[in-house]
């Protein structure tokens, strides 16, 4: 009896097995890099939904959380970094681009999920837009509850990010960002509300799917060149060149702009009003110093439309750069990788049109 019991676990035991392998070599593999934010958030109760500690929990934790990965896909967890995602600077970008480029030339790697926080995914998505060399999918997940709330929308966005990310339906679509059952585009996603979970829109341009019951679902590609197809390359770069962003308002004058010059920045964008549009007092020094060889992007603080060459500047004339339709911070994103490859406008401007 004994024998037939132990006999009857070692059977079942070895079809688990046999089983939990045939599984796990029909899934594709996804490595989860972490680098903090609220989707590794924990608050003091379970109805704190603001004002709780982002970038506690581990990443071997947030998988464990989610079993359900397992059916999904074969998932290896990273712990690249672990911070509040406004304390996203440069150093981390190159330090995870480099990794997510290691990783994606790896044969057992399909695809890649990053968590991350979610008041700067926008910015990193559109950074390693540009500098991953792969068309393997790589998605950027947060969430907008900490992992200890009611209703935590982390597990469901992590899911729903590694069913993408082992989709060969996301193959070939650039950097994606997936949170509360939606597929945005890195180039044109923004955070759009500081606490709400659809807070991530692609105003105007619209998002590219939608998440199904853990199916990615398109409806949409993005027209901009993007991952592989890039020129850029940071696989050599320790860091980038200085570039930052002035706010345009009422009132407008050169004291943040000259702080950046005398910080040694290389290039301004500056976040006009309206079209781009730059005050009596700007527009001098802004093209001061652009003689004195410090590149301009003309950008615009309003969310939609672009800012059109030679509308509300003669952009021609002052040798100035416009964003076209990228924010702010997305432009000193690309003209920092534009100044590690030429230091022609002409040549920034086509990337500017192309990315
Ligand atoms: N501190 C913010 C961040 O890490 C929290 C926002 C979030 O992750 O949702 O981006």
């Amino acid at each position: 009896m004994l024998v037939t019991k132990f006999a009857r676990v070692g059977f079942t035991a070895a079809a688990l097995c046999t089983a939990v392998l045939a599984q796990a070599a029909g899934l594709p593999n996804v490595t989860i890099l972490a680098t903090g934010g609220t989707i590794a958030g924990t608050g003091a109760t379970s109805t704190t939904t603001v004002g709780y500690t982002a970038a506690k929990i581990g990443v071997e934790k947030l998988i464990a959380a989610v079993p359900e990965l397992q059916k999904v896909a074969n998932v290896k967890g990273e712990q690249v970094f672990q911070i509040a995602s406004e304390n996203m600077n440069n150093d981390y970008w190159l330090k995870l681009a480099k990794r997510v480029n290691e990783l994606l030339a790896q044969k057992d790697v399909d695809g890649i999920v990053i968590t991350h926080g979610t008041d700067t995914i926008e910015e990193t998505a559109y950074f390693l837009n540009l500098v991953v060399k792969s068309k393997k999918p790589v998605v950027i997940v947060g969430a907008m509850r900490p992992a200890t709330a009611l209703s935590a929308d982390g597990p469901i966005n992590l899911y729903n990010a590694v069913a993408t990310a082992g989709s060969p339906d996301a193959v070939g679509r650039g950097v994606l960002v997936a949170l509360n059952d939606e597929i945005q585009g890195a180039r044109d996603v923004t955070k759009t509300n500081t606490m709400t979970a659809n807070t991530f829109r692609s105003p105007e341009l619209g998002s590219l799917g939608y998440i199904v019951s853990g199916k990615p679902v398109f409806y949409r590609a993005s027209t901009k060149k993007n991952t592989a197809d890039t020129e850029f390359d940071v696989s050599k770069l320790d860091k980038l060149p200085a570039v930052d962003i002035a706010f345009g308002a009422a009132n407008a004058n050169n004291i943040a702009i000259d702080a950046f010059v005398a910080a040694g920045d290389v290039g301004i964008v500056y976040a006009g009003t309206g079209d781009g549009s730059l005050s009596s007092v700007v527009r001098p020094r802004l093209t001061e110093l652009r003689k004195q060889g410090l590149y301009i992007v003309r950008s615009s603080r309003i969310s939609n439309g672009p800012v059109v060459r030679n509308g509300e500047n003669d952009d021609d004339a002052t040798d100035f750069v416009v964003s076209d339709t990228l924010s702010p911070q997305k432009a000193r994103i690309l003209l920092m990788l534009a100044l590690t490859k030429t230091k022609d406008t002409k040549e920034i401007q086509r990337m500017f049109y192309t990315y």
